[in-house]
């Protein structure tokens, strides 16, 4: 493609235009249509489902010469695990966690999770926050990780998450989640 000088229009209050050579420029909240920034607290439960006829987890990698364990260190394992309000997995539906979490930990059970969560109900409808972090699923009752972005009502987030168990199935290892998502976010 052939180089060209960029041309950024800007609708501001008034009309103003810019020819540059640059790729960039300084902006604020305002002139991206970014309102004030808001604090909130997120409250919901993600159903991890392992076995039965519609698991919301899949491994997808395991390392040779595996270890006798349920997911030895090294496997990768894709999700898509619904987000309710309840933890009843019958509970309204206000989302979806989708991504892929990777065993991280030889000595005790922990993941590295790489999952986005979007949002299909109220306000925060078409929206999703993306959470990058460790989760130490027997040592830590209550683990946090940090959400590191997002789009929709959730630009510019940054945050924390606070995720214990609700309960879990040890014969299935089926498990509900109990999240408390606390960000800031425009
Ligand atoms: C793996 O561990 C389980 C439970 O400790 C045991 O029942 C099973 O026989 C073991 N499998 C192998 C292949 O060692
Ligand atoms: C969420 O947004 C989609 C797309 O705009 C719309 O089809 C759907 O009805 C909305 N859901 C709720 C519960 O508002
Ligand atoms: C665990 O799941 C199995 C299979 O669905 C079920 O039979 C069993 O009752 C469950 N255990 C608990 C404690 O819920």
């Amino acid at each position: 493609m052939a180089k060209s000088t960029s041309f950024i229009c800007l609708n501001l209050s008034l009309l103003f235009c810019l020819v540059s050579a640059t790729y960039y420029s300084r902006m604020g909240p305002t002139q991206m249509g970014l309102g004030e920034e808001k604090f909130t607290h997120l409250h919901f439960y993600f159903h991890d489902v392992v076995f039965g006829p519609n698991p919301t987890t899949v491994i997808v990698a395991e390392p040779n010469g595996k270890v006798n364990d349920s997911v030895p260190f090294g496997s990768v394992v894709a999700i898509e695990d619904p987000l309710t309000t309840g933890p009843e997995r019958d509970s309204k539906e206000v989302g979806k966690a989708q991504g892929v979490y990777a065993s991280i930990s030889q000595e005790d059970v922990g993941f590295l999770m790489v999952i986005t969560m979007s949002f299909t109900d109220g306000e925060f409808n078409g929206s999703a926050i993306s959470v990058l972090g460790r989760n130490m699923i027997l040592t830590e009752p209550v683990r946090e990780m940090p959400i590191v972005g997002g789009t929709g009502a959730f630009r510019f987030a940054r945050g924390y998450t606070r995720a214990r168990f609700y309960s879990v199935n040890y014969t299935t290892l089926d498990a509900v989640v109990e999240y408390d998502v606390f960000i800031n976010h425009y």
